[in-house]
């Protein structure tokens, strides 16, 4: 199925990082990688350092807002990519899920998450928190957030992994959720055909 048309399946990327070089988006860079191996799934990567995005309150221009919403709503699932900054994800990364609407577009959809931080700790932190804001606008959460610990030594200066173990565990943030939405989306969307159609 070579056919972008025929991509059933769109995934949303959601870059939390708008610092040029950052290590989110080298991460998001194999996630990317990853996803495009399967020939039926089209994806996007939201850079919001392309968007102008207003913080909630503020009117002005919405045409990139409206662009964001228009990614996410289309979406079989979303993933979530972030640096840990103060112990928690980056305010970019709020911000976009402030101008996905109250209620949110994310609602309903499968997400999964990416989070990197140069501490050995990793991006404990960032992910629970993230993953709470998530659930809270009716996002389905799936379990295996990935933390990145020691970011910095983990890539280099070229993008490149230099821990196998580190990019399988990478990887698995765009498996997870292929895997989820394959066996449970997909189905339900073929039956609803189905039903549509009079052949069920
Ligand atoms: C404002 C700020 C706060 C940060 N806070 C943390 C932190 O709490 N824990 C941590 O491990 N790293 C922290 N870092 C380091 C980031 O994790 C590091 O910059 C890493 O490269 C990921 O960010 P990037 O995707 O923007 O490159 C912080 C960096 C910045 C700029």
């Amino acid at each position: 199925m070579k056919d972008p048309n025929n991509r059933r399946i769109l995934i949303t990327v959601i870059m939390g990082s708008v610092r040029p070089g950052s290590y989110t988006s080298k991460a998001v860079a194999l996630v990317a990688n990853e996803i495009e191996l399967h020939d039926d799934i089209a994806f996007e990567v939201v850079d919001p350092a392309t968007l102008k995005l207003l913080p909630p309150g503020i009117t002005g221009d919405e045409t990139d807002a409206k662009k964001l919403r228009a990614s996410v709503s289309k979406a079989t699932g979303v993933i979530f990519a972030t640096p840990e900054y103060h112990g928690s994800f980056s305010s970019i990364t709020k911000l976009v899920i402030e101008n996905l609407g109250f209620p949110s577009v994310l609602s309903g959809k499968p997400v999964t998450l990416l989070g990197v931080a140069a501490g050995q700790i990793g991006a404990i932190k960032s992910l629970e928190a993230l993953s709470s804001v998530c659930a809270h606008v009716g996002a389905i959460v799936l379990p295996g957030p990935v933390s990145v610990p020691r970011v910095r030594e983990v890539f280099d200066s070229q993008g490149r992994c230099l821990d196998s173990v580190v990019e399988k565990r990478i990887r698995s943030v765009a498996t997870n959720l292929i895997d989820y939405i394959r066996g449970n989306i997909c189905p339900r969307l073929t039956l609803e055909a189905m039903v549509r159609a009079g052949t069920a």
